[in-house]
């Protein structure tokens, strides 16, 4: 068991905050997310919807969380399964009704299978129905019936909602500056991903399969408390590396290529992000080591920018500048580096951009534009750190020596009160670190 926890406070604070921003006679509905069948009766794992659980730390499927305020007062109801000692023995404890007042802090506890029956209820006298719209059409359906239904008997002197509004943004604007508690359950996080990291690094050999690479991250992650990734992990060999997403894992790394790994762990569903690149027998070449000394200085370049005021958008244009002088360097790229900036041409090589938030959700949620502008960053944000260079086979006008090229470094990082944080710290990063750790491995 890990000792990082969430309290009930801030669990408590959260729901608060939520409804103080929003008006007295509004009620906000958000259902948790539902197993999901993988083959036959067994089910993919279990991941409770990021909302839901932000407001709640309840991590059971099958409920709905229901807030409002009560004579100024925060009225947190929660619908959920009941105890079924029956079902408890083949799928584990349930929390009940019971334990849903006792250990998660509900007022008032129902069962799930009567959410239905009782909306009516909780919509009577409300005004405006907050929940994340367009997320589960069954729901949104629910919702609507329930308040049209109502809005039919107004007759009898009941008020019915008028409004449906989106939950989402007031959520996820709270979900963007993390809370000390949240940061610490990330540096973990990010702390084991390291450590998952180097353990591939340190077992890489040529002629291994890529899937074994991701059979040492895992190892790293279950045995250091993250049961889950947090997105498929990449292990990419040679011109798979250019593959952005490439999860397939299932070829042989060769002596001569590089290793493109993008893997984390989840740790109480908070992700962490992290690429290394490293050649497969240890000894980058001369081409390799160019491509990947131009992707660390544009990704260190841009990690030193960071601080609170730092508008988002000038991290991917501080990549793109080192980028692309870099590439004109190397005579990849030919011509002068603003013009070629201003025409993009870059993206031949560098195609995504510069990073994400990054919290619950792995690409993060949270604006990254207040109307027109580009956000500013704040003290507590998270984000990631990611150029790239992908240089595929057959890239017309490069010289071969160039091609099956795939580089990508990132890093995690909090922005602090007066700069950063690296959240991910302690990967070998220069040419001669990984050559050297390699070495000794
Ligand atoms: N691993 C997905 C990303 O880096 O955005
Ligand atoms: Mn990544
Ligand atoms: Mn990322």
């Amino acid at each position: 068991m890990n000792d990082l926890t969430i309290s009930a406070t801030e669990y408590q604070s959260r729901r608060r905050l939520v409804l103080d921003q929003i008006a007295e006679d509004a009620v906000v509905i958000i259902p948790a997310a539902s197993e999901r069948i993988r083959t036959g009766d067994s089910t993919f794992s279990f991941r409770q919807n990021s909302d839901f659980y932000y407001l709640t730390g309840f991590d059971e499927p099958d409920a709905v969380l229901v807030l409002a305020k009560v004579h100024q007062q925060v009225r947190f109801i929660l619908f959920t399964r009941p105890r079924d000692p029956a079902r408890e023995l083949w799928d584990g404890k349930r929390e009940g009704l019971e334990g849903a007042v006792k250990h998660i802090g509900a007022d008032e506890a129902y069962l799930f299978s009567e959410f239905k029956e009782r909306l009516p209820t909780l919509l009577e006298n409300r005004r405006q129905i907050y929940f994340p719209i367009g997320q589960c059409a069954h729901f949104d359906e629910t919702l609507i019936q329930a308040m049209t239904g109502l809005q039919r008997m107004v007759r009898r002197g009941i008020q019915a909602p008028q409004q449906l509004c989106n939950i989402a943004p007031i959520v996820h604007e709270m979900r963007l500056i993390k809370s000390e508690a949240e940061i610490a359950m990330m540096r973990q996080a990010g702390a084991i991903s390291v450590e998952a990291h180097k353990q591939a690094m340190k077992a890489c050999k040529p002629n291994m399969y890529e899937y074994e690479l991701e059979a040492e991250l895992a190892y790293v992650f279950a045995k250091r408390g993250c049961r889950h990734v947090a997105y498929s992990s990449i292990v990419g060999g040679g011109c798979n590396a250019c593959i952005l997403h490439y999860i397939t894992n299932q070829d042989k790394l060769k002596d001569g290529e590089l290793v493109l790994i993008d893997a984390g762990g989840e740790l109480y569903n908070y992700a962490s992000d992290i690429t290394t690149t490293f050649p497969v027998n240890g000894r980058f070449n001369s081409e390799q080591k160019a491509l990947y000394e131009l992707v660390l200085s544009a990704q260190q370049t841009a990690v030193k920018l960071i601080k609170p005021g730092l508008r988002w958008d000038e991290i991917q244009q501080t990549i793109v500048r080192v980028l692309t002088e870099g590439l004109v360097a190397l005579g990849i790229l030919k011509g002068h580096v603003d013009t070629l900036i201003e025409e993009g041409s870059y993206r031949r090589f560098y195609m995504h951009l510069s990073g994400h938030w990054l919290g619950l959700d792995t690409h993060d949620v949270g604006a990254y534009k207040e109307g027109d502008n580009w956000r500013l960053l704040q003290a507590n944000m998270v984000l990631t750190v990611e150029p790239g260079l992908y240089i595929a086979a057959g890239s017309e006008g490069v010289d071969k020596k160039w091609w099956d090229i795939g580089i990508r470094i990132e890093d995690d990082v909090r922005v602090t009160s007066e700069g950063y944080e690296v959240l991910t710290p302690g990967l070998p990063r220069t040419v001669a670190d990984i050559e050297a750790f390699m070495a000794a491995s």
